[in-house]
């Protein structure tokens, strides 16, 4: 039987996993959030972003990978399934066997920025991702210069138990080409 989909209350906010029914919100809060806004940290926009037809899609595949334990994408609102959305948090490319680890993104409306909403969904997501998805990492990357992600990510990232210095080395692709980039939507 398929897991039921998560929608977990907090004392502001209604967080549940992202699901189809909700692509009129999601394609508004990007419509009203990504210029000035979220474009400053996020990869383009994909062709059809800010549609409903995308999101309708994008969320059956949401579900579907839920489902399948590859990723748990959330929305943060406050009253019922179908209103607006004031954020998203994705916990995506989870990774099972000895590394259970995963990575972790977020997003909130611009007005409602420096409310702690973020960090109090964070709170609730972090746990069901360690008790019920059981993963033993949550990984996040930010540009140096996002303060606002930095404090967040510094105080509600828990990775492997305590706060530990990680070194992380990567190969990159010497001749690259951004062309081979394609734009995705979170
Ligand atoms: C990153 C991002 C989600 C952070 O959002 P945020 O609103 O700053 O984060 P929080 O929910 O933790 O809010 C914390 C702030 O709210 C304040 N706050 C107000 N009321 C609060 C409450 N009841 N509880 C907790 N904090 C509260 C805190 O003091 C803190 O303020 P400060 O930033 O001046 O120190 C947001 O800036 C964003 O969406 N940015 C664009 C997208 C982005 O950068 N994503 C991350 C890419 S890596």
């Amino acid at each position: 039987m398929p897991a039921p989909l998560p929608e977990i209350r907090t004392a502001r906010l209604d967080v549940r996993l992202a699901r189809p029914g909700m692509q009129a919100a999601m394609a508004k809060f990007l419509r009203d959030n990504f210029d000035g806004h979220l474009d400053r940290w996020s990869p383009p926009a994909a062709p059809g972003f800010f549609t409903e037809s995308f999101w309708r899609e994008r969320l059956e595949i949401a579900v579907e990978e839920f489902q399948a334990g590859r990723a748990a994408r959330f929305v943060l609102q406050q009253g019922p399934e179908g209103g607006a959305i004031l954020g998203t948090c994705n916990y995506t490319n989870i990774v099972r066997g000895p590394f259970l680890a995963c990575y972790l993104g977020y997003q909130v409306a611009r007005d409602r920025e420096g409310g702690g909403l973020m960090a109090e969904a964070l709170r609730a997501t972090n746990e069901f991702m360690f008790n019920v998805m059981r993963v033993h990492r949550i990984m996040a990357n930010y540009r140096p210069e996002n303060a606002r992600s930095a404090r967040l990510a510094r105080e509600y990232l828990f990775i492997d138990g305590a706060w530990r210095d990680h070194v992380l080395t990567a190969l990159t692709h010497p001749s690259f080409d951004p062309s081979w980039i394609e734009p995705a939507g979170r």
